[in-house]
């Protein structure tokens, strides 16, 4: 039988809206029937803007934190544009959550290394929030985040409290500095430089431009850390979400149903991957 809530979007009200930067929008959101998302971190829904299409967004917020859900959102073409011109009040259609997410009981127990570059921070803060409110079930958790420059840097006011705590390393760099920064400067696998890691016990979790993968694989790998625990959230074309359309197809596999979420190990024998 053909499960149509799958097809359908259930309505949603933004709640909150925030211009984070030039290009990026900050949206909360809440199902108008008082159901939850119900999803892992590292999934994705597809957001309708009606009369305009819909799109695969990230879902930025942790399930931990109750039933309103965050995305953040850059403007790009015509549904992202009709999005950010939607007022906090107004309803727009959310299907899913969909794929494969990250897999929060493996980490257990584990040192976590996520690497986020640009807008990679937007899934993988679900991730690192989750993490966050179940602090004591992980050990190290460190986190290396890169942006081109100051001005696309986003989550600022968490960005500093995660840098206050003591139980989360935070490293941040810009590849191109401007008079307001005074802190690393160069691609985030500069970073790297700053971290001893633990090669038995370190879970890295990889999440932007598929240009950084190549690089920040690389030093984790040199790094002595196997193939199979090295994971990535890979962003490819995707339409429907649901193995319908095949847009997302590299090789034998749809990636809004295998993915968005792999280890290398998975990616390395995927060679339309380009990892
Ligand atoms: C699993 C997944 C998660 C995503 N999460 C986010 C997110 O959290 N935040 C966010 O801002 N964006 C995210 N994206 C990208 C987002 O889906 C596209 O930016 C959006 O579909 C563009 O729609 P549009 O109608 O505004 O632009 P269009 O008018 O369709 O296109 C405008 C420009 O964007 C490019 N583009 C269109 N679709 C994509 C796509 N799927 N991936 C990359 N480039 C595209 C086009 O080549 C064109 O240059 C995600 C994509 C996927 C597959
Ligand atoms: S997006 Fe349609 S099959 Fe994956």
């Amino acid at each position: 039988m053909i499960d149509r809530t799958i097809f359908t979007p259930r309505l949603a009200q933004i709640v909150r809206k925030e211009q984070f930067t030039t290009k990026e929008t900050f949206y909360e959101m809440r199902f108008k029937d008082g159901s939850d998302l119900g999803h892992d971190p590292g999934q994705f829904v597809e957001v309708s803007v009606f009369g305009y299409g819909e799109a695969p967004i990230s879902i930025s917020s942790s399930p931990t934190r109750g039933p309103n859900f965050q995305l953040c959102v850059r403007t790009v073409g015509d549904l992202t544009t009709a999005l950010a011109s939607q007022p906090v009040g107004a309803t727009v259609g959310v299907r899913g959550p969909f794929g494969r997410g990250f897999d929060l009981n493996a980490m257990r127990g584990h040192d976590v290394l996520f690497i986020a570059a640009g807008l990679g921070l937007v899934p993988l803060r679900s991730l690192i929030v989750n993490v966050l409110d179940e602090r004591p079930d992980f050990k190290r958790v460190i986190l290396m985040y890169g942006t081109k420059n100051p001005s696309e840097i986003l989550f600022r006011d968490e960005l500093e409290q995660w840098k206050s705590r003591h139980d989360v390393e935070f490293y941040q760099t810009v590849d191109l500095a401007d008079s307001s920064w005074t802190g690393n400067v160069g691609v985030v696998t500069t970073l790297f430089k700053f971290v001893a890691l633990d090669r038995l016990n370190t879970v890295p979790v990889i999440v932007g431009p598929p240009i950084m993968f190549k690089f920040a694989v690389k030093e984790v790998l040199r790094k002595g850390i196997p193939e199979d625990r090295i994971l990535l959230s890979l962003e490819r074309r995707m339409k429907c979400g649901i193995g319908k359309c095949g847009h997302c197809q590299i090789n034998d596999v749809y990636v809004c149903q295998k993915g968005p979420v792999f280890s290398y190990a998975e990616l390395k024998r995927l060679e339309e991957a380009k990892i």
